[in-house]
C-alpha cells in the first residue's frame, strides 16, 4: 500500500491564503517573450472544514476552474499558501504531493471529454485503486463494481465503454472515479451545468447523499447561485480572479451586500423581489467581465457597478467583515432579498425540484 499522508485533526481540512495564479502571455514569432500575464486568481483567501461544502460562484472567467486546479495541484500556485490538514500543499513535487492525490479529487465540469473514450468504465475507475496501490489487485473488480452501485449505476456494466452511457451517467462515472480513494476533499467543478436540468438535480442529490454518507469535503463550484444555495452552507462570491463577499448562506442570499452579488443574485430564477430603502428598480449587470490581464485598477467590479465613485479606481477595497460575512467593496451595504425561498430556515435549503418551480420574476431595489 502507499505512503499515507501525515494527518492533523485540528483546524481546517483546507486552507488557502492570498492564493495566486498567473498565466503568462506570450509574443508571437520565434521566439516567445512573455508580454503580459493573466492574472486569473489574484489573492484568494478561504478554508474548508472537514466534512464542509464551500461554493465558489460567479460567472464565466472569474477564475473559479483556476482555483479549482490549483488546489487539486493540475496547475501550480504562483503565490500563497495551501495548507490541506495543516501541510502546506501548494509547492510539493510531484512526487511528494502524490499521498495527498488519495484526498483531493476532482469532478469536471464536461462528463463527456473527462472520460478516455477507449478505456472501460472498469479501466476508468479502477486506475486509481491501482495507480495507489489501494486495494490488492484481486480486488479492484468488486471495488469497482460497488462504486458503480455506490453512484447508482449498474455494476454489471464495468466492461462498457464511455459512449454507452448518458451524460448523466458519465458524470456518474466521473464521481465513482473521484469516490476511489475515498477522499476527504472533492472539488466539484460545475459538474452538473453540462447535463439537462432534469438530470441535474438527481447528480446533485447524489453528491449530498455521497457527502453525508461518507463525510466527505466539497468546493463547489458553479454560476448558479440556486445550485450553490441548495448544496453549500457557505458561499463565497468570485468576480476577476478575486473573493468580493464570502459568508454564511443566509447572509449571502438574503442580505447580500456586494453590488456583484447583489447582481447575480437577481438574475437567480427563485428571487421574487428585493428591496432596500424606498425606489424601486431592476438590477441589470452590464457588458462582460474585464480581461485579467489588464483589470481595471483599483476595485475590479468598478466599470459594471452602478455604485462606484472616484475612491472606486484608486483603491482596491480590502475583504471585511460587514454584517456578518466578508465584504470587498467601499460602500458596501445590503439589500434585502425577499423570496419565496429565502424564507426557509439555513438547515433546510431548498429542493431543486423547489427552485425549477419557481417564477424568474425581476428584482427590484426600491
Ligand atoms: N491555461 C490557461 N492559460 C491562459 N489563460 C487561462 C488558462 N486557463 C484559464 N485562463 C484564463 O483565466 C481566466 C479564468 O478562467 P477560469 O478559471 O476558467 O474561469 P471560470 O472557471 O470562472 O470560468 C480566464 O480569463 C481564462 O481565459
Ligand atoms: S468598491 Fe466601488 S466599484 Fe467596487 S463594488 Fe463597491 S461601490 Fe462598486
Ligand atoms: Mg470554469
Amino acid at each position: 500500500m502507499t505512503q499515507e499522508p501525515p494527518t492533523t485533526t485540528e483546524g481546517p481540512l483546507l486552507e488557502v491564503t492570498d492564493l495566486q495564479k498567473y498565466f503568462p502571455v506570450k509574443s508571437s514569432g520565434v521566439i516567445r517573450r512573455t508580454i503580459g500575464q493573466v492574472q486569473a486568481v489574484d489573492g484568494v483567501t478561504f478554508s474548508i472544514g472537514a466534512g464542509q461544502s464551500l461554493g465558489l460562484v460567479g460567472e464565466s472567467g472569474c477564475g473559479k476552474t483556476t482555483t479549482g486546479r490549483v488546489i487539486t495541484r493540475l496547475y501550480d500556485p504562483t503565490a500563497g499558501s495551501m495548507k490541506f490538514e495543516g501541510h502546506e500543499i501548494g509547492h510539493l513535487s510531484k512526487k511528494e504531493m502524490h499521498p495527498y492525490r488519495r484526498d483531493i479529487q476532482l469532478i469536471f465540469q464536461d462528463p463527456y471529454s473527462s472520460l478516455n473514450p477507449r478505456h472501460t468504465v472498469g479501466s476508468i475507475v479502477g486506475t486509481p485503486l491501482l495507480v495507489h496501490n489501494a486495494v490488492p489487485k484481486n480486488q479492484v473488480v468488486d471495488r469497482v463494481q460497488g462504486l458503480l452501485e455506490t453512484v447508482g449505476l449498474n455494476p454489471e456494466h464495468f466492461n462498457r465503454y464511455p459512449s454507452e452511457f448518458s451524460g448523466g451517467q458519465r458524470q456518474r462515472i466521473g464521481i465513482a472515479r473521484a469516490l476511489a480513494l475515498n477522499p476527504k476533499l472533492i472539488v466539484a467543478d460545475e459538474p452538473v451545468s453540462a447535463l439537462d436540468v432534469s438530470i441535474q438535480a438527481q447528480v446533485i442529490n447524489l453528491l449530498q447523499d455521497l457527502q453525508q454518507k461518507f463525510g466527505i469535503a466539497f468546493l463547489f463550484i458553479a454560476h448558479d447561485l440556486a445550485i450553490v444555495r441548495h448544496f453549500c452552507p457557505e458561499v463565497a462570491v468570485m468576480y476577476l480572479g478575486k473573493i468580493v463577499e464570502i459568508g454564511d448562506r443566509s447572509s449571502i442570499y438574503e442580505t447580500p451586500h456586494h453590488p456583484y452579488t447583489q447582481a447575480l443574485l437577481s438574475a437567480a430564477p427563485d428571487v421574487k423581489q428585493a428591496v432596500v430603502g424606498g425606489r424601486r428598480e431592476r438590477i441589470r449587470l452590464e457588458g462582460d467581465v474585464p480581461s485579467p490581464v489588464n483589470p481595471p485598477s483599483g476595485c475590479r467590479f468598478r466599470t459594471r457597478c452602478w455604485k462606484a465613485q472616484a475612491i472606486c479606481a484608486e483603491q482596491e477595497p480590502p475583504l471585511l467583515e460587514v454584517g456578518g460575512r466578508q465584504v470587498a467593496c467601499h460602500f458596501a451595504e445590503p439589500l434585502q432579498v425577499v423570496s419565496s425561498l429565502v424564507a426557509e430556515s439555513e438547515s433546510e435549503a431548498p429542493s431543486l425540484q423547489d427552485l425549477s418551480e419557481s417564477g424568474d420574476a425581476p428584482v427590484q431595489v426600491s
